[in-house]
């Protein structure tokens, strides 16, 4: 469990809340195409509305670099906000965040208001965790609040920096469930404990490998990443993504797998193609192939039918899975039927289950999944490396219960 002091061990009453969130929300001419992370804020905003505190939020968007890009503006997360909450988000537009627009905008809120600064990333020292803005934003409240779950992997001014500056530092409902499930789902799981793994790189996951190995029962590895075990034990891959500078840490993960006792599932077959789709979701012709024997001309894009069966049946006696990573190009519906299927298996199955942001997070809302799952993250680099083991700098920041 959390052993943070959260928003339920305050009063904020009468009080100017500074609430760190995530908005970093993807946009496409000024709409809002995902908006999971703004509805996952609203439980604390509430709380803190419901409370009679002043309420000032905070988030980052995209990656502006010091410079006011308007296109980055958190001026449509202030007006969709609005619409979520039913009650007005004032926008507080000042290129150096804590200006003369937020300023007055503070100065004139009664308890219940809400204020939304501007992208804190405007500001060159942001992600440099630098003191002046710190203490800027420290300056305009009482007391402050993380619930920005997808940026706890960062050291920055708006969540760690902000801290030093404060007297009161809790975290918010987002950040503690997000804590709780991922927290108890690795480190204190029903057992059996699944993980699944996937997505394209090995050497993005090498850190998740080893510790989630040391904690589940069976490791499934699916997704671009598998290609490079399979060739490690000396399988043929043809042009399928392969690390070759990690055959040998492949080969070590799965002597360890061996040696605790574990099951480590890699695929038996895959569907094959001679081309990756061009764009992402062309149709594109495909075979279906050993994955150890697949011929040099082609590359393993998703995992085959008889893989699916294994997964699923490996998914079906869980009592807690944790997932991350599609199986496939699930972009692509010729390459989509791997991640449909674990997704399906985790849908069907009563265990606890668990989807770590980023792509395995989007492939699951996009399949039609979302809601039966248990839960979800808002985080992408923060809960990959959450399930690396890794104390996130934004959760320490806060004040201990
Ligand atoms: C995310 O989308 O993963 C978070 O908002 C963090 O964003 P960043 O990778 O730009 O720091």
């Amino acid at each position: 469990m959390l052993n943070k002091k959260t928003v339920d061990d305050i009063n904020v009453a009468g009080k100017k809340v500074l609430v760190r969130c995530d908005f970093n929300v993807p946009l496409i001419d000024g709409k809002i195409t995902d908006e999971n992370r703004l509805i996952a804020a609203l439980p604390t905003i509430k709380k803190l509305i419901n409370d009679g505190g002043k309420v000032i939020l905070c988030s980052h968007l995209g990656k502006p670099k010091g410079e006011p890009l308007p296109e980055m503006s958190l001026a449509p997360v202030a007006k969709r906000l609005s619409e979520l909450l039913g009650q007005e988000v004032k926008f507080a537009p000042d290129n150096e965040v804590v200006g003369p627009n937020a300023k007055a905008a503070v100065e004139a809120m009664n308890d219940g208001d809400v204020v939304l600064l501007e992208n804190t990333r405007y500001r060159a020292e942001e992600t440099k965790n630098g003191e002046e803005f710190s203490k800027d934003l420290a300056s305009l409240c009482d007391v402050f609040v993380n619930d920005a779950f997808g940026t706890a992997h960062r050291a920055h001014c708006s969540n760690v920096g902000v801290t030093e500056f404060v007297d009161t530092a809790v975290v918010g409902y987002l950040m503690q469930k997000e804590i709780d499930f991922l927290g108890n789902a690795v480190n204190n799981p029903v057992r059996p404990f699944v993980a699944i793994l996937g997505g394209a790189k090995v050497a993005d996951k090498l850190n998740v490998i080893d510790n989630l190995l040391a904690k589940c029962d069976t490791l499934i590895i699916g997704g671009g990443m598998a290609y490079t075990f399979v060739k490690a034990q000396g399988g043929s891959v043809g042009k399928s993504l392969v690390d070759d500078s990690k055959l040998d840490y492949c080969l070590e993960m799965m002597k360890k797998a061996e040696e605790m006792g574990k099951k480590l599932l890699l695929p038996v077959d895959t569907v094959a193609s001679k081309d990756f789709p061009d764009p992402i979701d062309a149709p594109i012709d495909t075979e279906i192939v050993e994955t150890n024997a697949i011929p040099d001309d082609m590359e393993g894009l998703d995992i085959g039918p008889k893989t699916r069966e294994i997964f699923a049946d490996a998914v079906k006696s869980a009592k807690t899975v944790v997932w991350n990573g599609p199986m496939g190009v699930s972009e692509n519906p010729c390459l989509a039927e791997g991640t449909i299927a674990v997704a399906k298996a985790l849908a069907d199955t009563d265990a606890t289950t668990i989807i770590g942001g980023g792509d395995s997070a989007a492939a699951v809302n996009n399949l039609g999944f979302g809601d039966k799952m248990t839960h979800i993250s808002t985080g992408g680099g923060a809960s990959l490396e959450f399930l690396e083991g890794k104390e996130l700098p934004g959760v320490v920041a806060a004040n201990d219960k």
